[in-house]
């Protein structure tokens, strides 16, 4: 097996676009992760799906830091997450794929690989922003209706928001809503990973709609499967051979120094 050159984070359900190469459960000091070592359009790729096979794991109790870890263990520098979040505006409407360029912190979830060293990350720009262009514009090239620049607002979960939250939440910038981008792309960071989300909007948040549902959730991300199938072989193909230039990776070296310490 050639080692991967991407990993990818998912939901449920990506797992079924992968040529699956061998299963995996592999310990780490963060906890157990559970992911697919196998390729997309004969790229290798490492997938990881976020809740688990069985969607198991809730937002707040996602393996957050293994997952990070184990990226940064097979070497990998570019990370393409996916996510349902809930939209803020009326113009982004359920079905819509976003890339979000900013992040706003709600959750409070303050999970950081550096519980015991003093070091801060540069957080000014959350996403990769070479990865994100670029995906942007190739995909935009091959005729899909993506969306990119918007904001990304985390809370902690797993409740749903409550319509006067999601209104303090519009004015304070954001657009879309979502329960696992926090802490993932701050430790995507912290590793020096190139990290950018494709952000699937699966319903208008609290207070737009009569009530958010699951059921809803699972509906849209099911109807939206064959355009995420389109979009995961394009950037794949795109991301294999791709360098971004940004300064996402300036973190990598303390992150390695780190890990040998502390012997993840
Ligand atoms: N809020 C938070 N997370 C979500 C939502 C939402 O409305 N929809 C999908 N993930």
């Amino acid at each position: 097996m050639r080692s991967p050159v991407l990993a990818i984070i998912g939901g449920t359900g990506l797992e079924e676009f992968i040529d699956v190469g061998s299963r995996y459960f592999k310990e780490t000091m963060f906890g157990t992760v559970n992911y697919v070592l196998g390729s997309i359009s004969d790229v290798d790729i490492l997938f990881i799906p976020r809740h688990g096979f069985k969607h198991e794991n809730p937002p707040h109790k996602v393996l957050y830091k293994a997952n990070i870890e184990l990226i940064s263990a097979h070497n990998i520098s570019k990370v393409i997450a996916f996510s349902a979040v809930g939209s803020l505006r009326y113009d982004l409407k359920p079905g819509s794929i976003v890339i979000p360029n900013q992040l706003i912190d709600y959750s409070l979830h303050g999970e950081t690989f550096y519980d015991f060293d003093s070091f801060h990350v540069d957080f000014t720009f959350p996403y990769c922003r070479d990865m994100g262009l670029k995906a942007y514009q190739v995909l935009r090239e091959r005729g899909l209706d993506v969306k990119y620049g918007y904001t990304y607002v985390s809370t902690y979960g797993p409740r749903f928001e409550s319509a006067g939250e999601i209104d303090m939440l519009r004015r304070m910038g954001a657009d879309i809503v979502g329960m696992t981008n926090i802490p993932e792309s701050v430790l995507a960071r912290e590793a020096g990973l190139h990290y950018m989300l494709i952000s699937i909007v699966s319903n208008y948040a609290a207070g737009m709609q009569d009530r958010v549902t699951s059921e809803e959730v699972y509906d849209v991300m099911a109807s939206v499967k064959p355009k995420l199938k389109d979009i995961l072989h394009i950037l794949v193909e795109v991301f294999a051979d791709f360098e971004p230039t940004d300064g996402c990776s300036s973190f990598r070296d303390v992150f390695r120094d780190f890990r040998e310490v502390r012997r993840i």
